[in-house]
C-alpha cells in the first residue's frame, strides 16, 4: 500500500482525519500548506467550479486535467482522485481509468457506492479505494439525510461492512444521521470521513469552495462557511475598476520608464 495512504489509515482512533476538496493548483497548494492530511479531486468540480447543475457532466478527461494542477500543487500529503461517472461501469473499464488517475500523481481513487467487484479488482491491481456511502451524488434521487429508517440503516451499515471487507482503505459518509455514522465508524476498522454525518467519524470533508464562501447556489446544513470569499474577491475587483476608471492605476510604481 501507499505510505502516504497508510500514514492516514494509521489515524483512526488517533486524531480527527482532516480533508479538503481541492480542483487547481493554488487551491491544493494552500490546503497542503495549512496542514490539511488529504486532498480529494473531488466531482463536485462539475458543479462548484465549472458551473454545471450537478456532477453528471464531468469526464475522465476534465477530472485528469484537474488533478494533474492539484498533484503539482500538493506534494506531500495524499490526493485522492474522484471517479466520475461512467468511468467505472464494470472492472475493466474502472482498472483502467483508475490507472489514468493514478498516472497523474493520486494516491488512490475514489468511487461511489456499492461495487464490490470493482474494488476488489482496483486494490488486486494495486490501487488503493476510497469508498463512499450514504447521499451519493452521482446516482443520487432525492436530495435528503439518507438511512433514517431502520432497515435502511441497516443496509447502510452492511454496505460499509462489505466495502471495508473488499479492501477499501476509507469511506466518505455523505449525509446520513450522527447515530449511523457513529455506529459505522464502530464497527470497521479503516477510517470513516464524514460530510454531514455528524461528529463521531474518524474525519472530516468539505468542499473547498462552500468553505471559502465561493459557491452561492445553495448551501447545505452541514457546511461551515470560514470566510465570505465571493464579497471579498467582488470588493476588490471593483477597487481595481474605480482605480481605473479614476486614472490612479497603473500608479508611478507600475511604469516603466
Ligand atoms: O465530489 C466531492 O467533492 C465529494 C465530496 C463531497 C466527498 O465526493
Amino acid at each position: 500500500m501507499n505510505k502516504k495512504i497508510d500514514e492516514l489509515i494509521k489515524n483512526k482512533g488517533r486524531e480527527n482525519i482532516t480533508g479538503l476538496t481541492a480542483y487547481d493548483y493554488p487551491t491544493a497548494k494552500l490546503v497542503e500548506e495549512a496542514g490539511i492530511d488529504f486532498i480529494l479531486v473531488g466531482d463536485s468540480l462539475g458543479v462548484v467550479v465549472l458551473g454545471y447543475e450537478n456532477p453528471l457532466s464531468v469526464d475522465m478527461a476534465v477530472m485528469l486535467h484537474h488533478s494533474r494542477a492539484v498533484c503539482r500543487g500538493a506534494k506531500n500529503i495524499p490526493i485522492i482522485g474522484d471517479m466520475p461517472v461512467n468511468s467505472y461501469r464494470n472492472p475493466n473499464i474502472a482498472l483502467k481509468n483508475a490507472q489514468d488517475f493514478m498516472d497523474t500523481g493520486v494516491d488512490g481513487v475514489k468511487i461511489e457506492g456499492m461495487n464490490i467487484e470493482i474494488v476488489k479488482k482496483l486494490v488486486k491491481n494495486d490501487i488503493p479505494v476510497m469508498g463512499h456511502l450514504g447521499l451519493t451524488p452521482q446516482t443520487i434521487e432525492e436530495y435528503s439525510v439518507q438511512g433514517r429508517d431502520a432497515e435502511n440503516s441497516k443496509r447502510i451499515l452492511r454496505e460499509a461492512q462489505a466495502l471495508a471487507k473488499a479492501g477499501v482503505f476509507s469511506i466518505v459518509l455523505e449525509c446520513i444521521s450522527e447515530g449511523l455514522g457513529d455506529k459505522i465508524t464502530r464497527s470497521i476498522d479503516i477510517p470513516t470521513i464524514g460530510i454531514g454525518a455528524g461528529r463521531y467519524t474518524d474525519g472530516q470533508i468539505l468542499v473547498i469552495n462552500d468553505l471559502l464562501g465561493l459557491f452561492d447556489r445553495y448551501s447545505p446544513k452541514f457546511v461551515k462557511q470560514y470566510i465570505d470569499l465571493r464579497s471579498e474577491i467582488r470588493s476588490a475587483i471593483i477597487d481595481y475598476k474605480v482605480d481605473v476608471k479614476k486614472g490612479k492605476f497603473p500608479g508611478k510604481e507600475n511604469i516603466f520608464k
